[in-house]
C-alpha cells in the first residue's frame, strides 16, 4: 500500500478526482499543454488557464484569452495581445520553456471590487481518524493579478463575508455545504489511492451560475490563509488536528493580506 502523502503532479491529481462521478462534473476540462490543444481549448472555451503541471502559489500560472481578431494572454500583471495564435503562442512558450504544463478551461469567476476570487477548503482527519472539514476562506486576488494565491498579494476573506453580499444567506450556505460536500469526496478518492493522507486543501472557484468548479487539490496545505481570519477557531482546529497527526506547521505568514475589518 502505498504511503505517500506528498503528489506534486496537477494531472495526476486531477485523474484522482476525476474517478468520482459526481467531482468530475465539477472539474473544469484539463489537458496537457500542446499548441494543438491550446489552439482547440481556445477555440472551444475562448478563454482558458495555463498552468505548470507542478507548480504551487500560483507561480507560472498564465490566463489565455481568444477574441474575434486578438489573441492575449497574462502572466504576474502585464498582459500582452497578439494578431495572431502564432505569434501568441511563440511568446508564450518562452514562459513556458520545456516544463511540463497543463490546459485548463477557464471558469468566469465571482469577483469583488473587480478582482476574482475563490475559496480553499481545508479538510483534516481529525483524531478520531476520520475526515473533516476544518475550514474555508475566501481569497481575493491582487487588484492586478489573475491568481488568488495569498503569496501572490491575494486578501484573505472569511467565505460567508463574499458570499452573502453576492449570492444572499441562503445560496451562500448553501454554496458553502455544496463546497464541503466536494471536500469530503475528493478526500474520499484520494484516500483510496493514498491510504496515508491526512490533510488536503481544495481550491474551488464559484462561476456566474454559483456553480462550484474544483481548479485543484493541495496534499500540502498550507495553513496561513487562516491565520488572516479575525476568527481564530478555524486556525487552531487546523493545527490541533495536524499535531494529533504529527505536523507542525510553520505559520509566520507574511504574503497573505488581511481584509480590512468592518466597523460595526
Ligand atoms: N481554470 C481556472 N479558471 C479560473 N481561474 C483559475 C483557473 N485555474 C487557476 N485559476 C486561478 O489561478 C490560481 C492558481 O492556480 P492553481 O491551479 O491553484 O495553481 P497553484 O498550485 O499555483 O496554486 C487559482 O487559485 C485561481 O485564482
Ligand atoms: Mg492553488
Amino acid at each position: 500500500m502505498s504511503k505517500q502523502t506528498f503528489i506534486s503532479s496537477k494531472w495526476i491529481k486531477t485523474r484522482v478526482v476525476l474517478r468520482d462521478q459526481t467531482l468530475a462534473r465539477h472539474v473544469p476540462v484539463t489537458r496537457r499543454l500542446t499548441r494543438e490543444r491550446l489552439a482547440e481549448m481556445l477555440h472551444r472555451h475562448h478563454m482558458v488557464y495555463v498552468k505548470p503541471d507542478s507548480g504551487a502559489k500560483g507561480v507560472g500560472v498564465m490566463k489565455v484569452d481568444k477574441s474575434k481578431r486578438t489573441y492575449r494572454y497574462q502572466r504576474d500583471v502585464r498582459a500582452v495581445t497578439f494578431p495572431t495564435f502564432h505569434t501568441m503562442f511563440h511568446s508564450l512558450t518562452k514562459h513556458i520553456g520545456r516544463k511540463p504544463y497543463l490546459v485548463q478551461k477557464g471558469i468566469h469567476v465571482l469577483r469583488h471590487q473587480g478582482r476574482p476570487y475563490d475559496f480553499r477548503v481545508m479538510i483534516q482527519k481529525n483524531p478520531a481518524g476520520k475526515w473533516e472539514r476544518t475550514g474555508t476562506v475566501a481569497r481575493v486576488a491582487h487588484p492586478r493579478k489573475i491568481v488568488s494565491n495569498g503569496s501572490q498579494g491575494g486578501t484573505i476573506f472569511p467565505a460567508h463575508a463574499l458570499l452573502v453580499p453576492a449570492a444572499g444567506k441562503k445560496q451562500a450556505s448553501r454554496l458553502l455545504a455544496r463546497m464541503d460536500r466536494l471536500a469530503y469526496l475528493t478526500a474520499a478518492q484520494f484516500s483510496r489511492a493514498y491510504p496515508a493522507m491526512k490533510e488536503l486543501g481544495l481550491d474551488i472557484a464559484i462561476d456566474h451560475r454559483l456553480n462550484p468548479w474544483i481548479l485543484e487539490v493541495n496534499t500540502c496545505p498550507d495553513p496561513c490563509p487562516f491565520t488572516k481570519l479575525p476568527n481564530k477557531s478555524m486556525i487552531r482546529k487546523i493545527v490541533a488536528y495536524a499535531r494529533a497527526y504529527g505536523k507542525r506547521y510553520c505559520l509566520k505568514c507574511s504574503k497573505a493580506k488581511r481584509a480590512p475589518q468592518r466597523r460595526r
